[in-house]
């Protein structure tokens, strides 16, 4: 029966981590994925979850099941950890999830339920894992545009009259800080303008928040979606622990779903432990259960909070840096933006041409929409990548 499979299209960001691979050349350099090396190329453990971990190693006495939904421990840090107390906790219903793709996934599942016509309004462009999964799941999605190629900022005006063509009942994906892949965000003027747009139109928002703590700090990462949760209705919240964490393979996440009108909370509860129990059942619980320590104790936390600070601090370090030099090399300000932008990519809007240039060339790996991870380079090879940006005609 398998012969009447069809070859699915490769994931762009994952065949680029293929290529980088099988390249021999040792002057490389991957700005592809969106996993955050230090200067020497390293994605550390970080040092609270290390530690996390060797307590848990001395402390763990089983292996046995813990709860559909995990632990309800996990649930309270990371509902505190992203709304700050911006909803009562009695309105949030959480699952830990698989990841922050397993939180996405499983949001768009929630929303299918309530809403078998569901349409899902996407940013032009989004992560492309987010088109793959609502392709998956047959449910139509609506572009609204977002980036401006011109200033590679965000195109406010265009995005906001494509939304008010949603309506109740459709889902409003949004990025909630360090948009993927553009790095282009909202400011709090144009978040508020959003959260009248949605009142008006009735459509419910899904936040994905995979990057809390990478853009402007933790605090202030988390604002938009504190915003929207306390001042709509309804929302859906994905948030990864991936990045932040540092724990990219332990598939780590959560589900939030938050109703103000708080007699929801035991549906949308059910609700997610049911898709759960029909997806994977129980969900990891290493990751969930290291985040939970580290966020419950004050010193580990604060050294957490410390490390990714340094690592948020290094990569507008390296923005600035790489803004600086092709200012010099260009003698213009056209990328004055990639100082602006905020996360771990910026789009530097250019042609897929252009960037397989870069790669053939220069051995520069970006994804072919021009994203490239700013956290993959380092003050070496910053005018590397310079100089084969204005070789190459960009
Ligand atoms: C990315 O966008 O590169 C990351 O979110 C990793 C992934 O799974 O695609």
């Amino acid at each position: 029966m398998f012969e009447t499979l069809t070859a699915q299209p490769a994931d762009k960001i994952l065949a680029l981590v293929q290529l980088y691979r099988q390249d021999p050349r040792p002057e490389k350099i991957d700005l592809g994925v969106g996993v955050y090396k230090n200067a020497d190329g390293v994605t550390p453990v970080m040092r609270a979850i290390k530690t996390a971990e060797h307590q848990l190693w001395q402390q763990e006495t089983t292996k046995s099941y813990v709860g559909l939904v995990g632990d309800p421990a996990f649930s309270d840090v990371m509902v505190d950890l992203v709304l700050g107390g911006a909803v009562p906790r009695a309105a949030v219903a959480a699952a830990a999830m698989p990841g922050g793709t397993g939180a996405v996934r499983q949001a768009f599942e929630m929303a299918q339920m309530a809403n078998p016509d569901v349409r899902v309004f996407v940013s032009d462009p989004t992560w492309p894992n987010h088109l793959s999964i609502l392709r998956h799941l047959s449910i139509e999605t609506v572009a609204y545009r977002y980036f401006d190629s011109a200033t590679r900022g965000v195109d406010f005006d265009a995005m906001c009259a494509d939304l008010a063509k949603a309506k109740a009942g459709d889902i409003v994906l949004l990025h909630g800080c360090c948009h993927n892949p553009t790095g282009a965000n909202l400011n709090a003027v144009q978040w508020q303008q959003v959260v009248e747009l949605l009142q008006k139109t009735g459509a419910t928002p899904m936040i994905d928040i995979a990057y809390q703590g990478f853009g402007d700090g933790l605090e202030q990462d988390a604002s938009a979606t504190r915003l929207l949760a306390s001042a709509l209705p309804e929302c859906l919240i994905a948030a990864s622990c991936s990045k932040n964490f540092g724990i990219y393979r332990e598939r780590t996440g959560i589900l939030m779903a938050v109703s103000q009108d708080q007699s929801a909370q035991a549906l949308n509860q059910g609700t997610l432990a049911y898709l759960n129990r029909q997806n994977f059942s129980f969900p990891p619980d290493h990751g969930a259960r290291l985040v939970t320590m580290v966020l419950s104790d004050a010193e580990l936390r604060a050294d957490w909070q410390a490390e990714l600070e340094e690592v948020r601090v290094s990569m507008l370090g390296l923005r600035q840096q790489l803004a600086d030099e092709l200012r010099q090399l260009s003698g213009s300000d056209r990328f004055g933006f990639l100082a602006e932008h905020r996360g771990m990519f910026s789009r530097l809007g250019t042609t897929s041409d252009k960037v397989d240039a870069l790669r053939e060339k220069h051995a520069v790996y970006m994804v072919g929409d021009s994203r490239l991870n700013i956290a993959g380079l380092n003050s070496a090879t910053i005018p590397v990548l310079a100089k084969a940006i204005i070789d190459c005609g960009i």
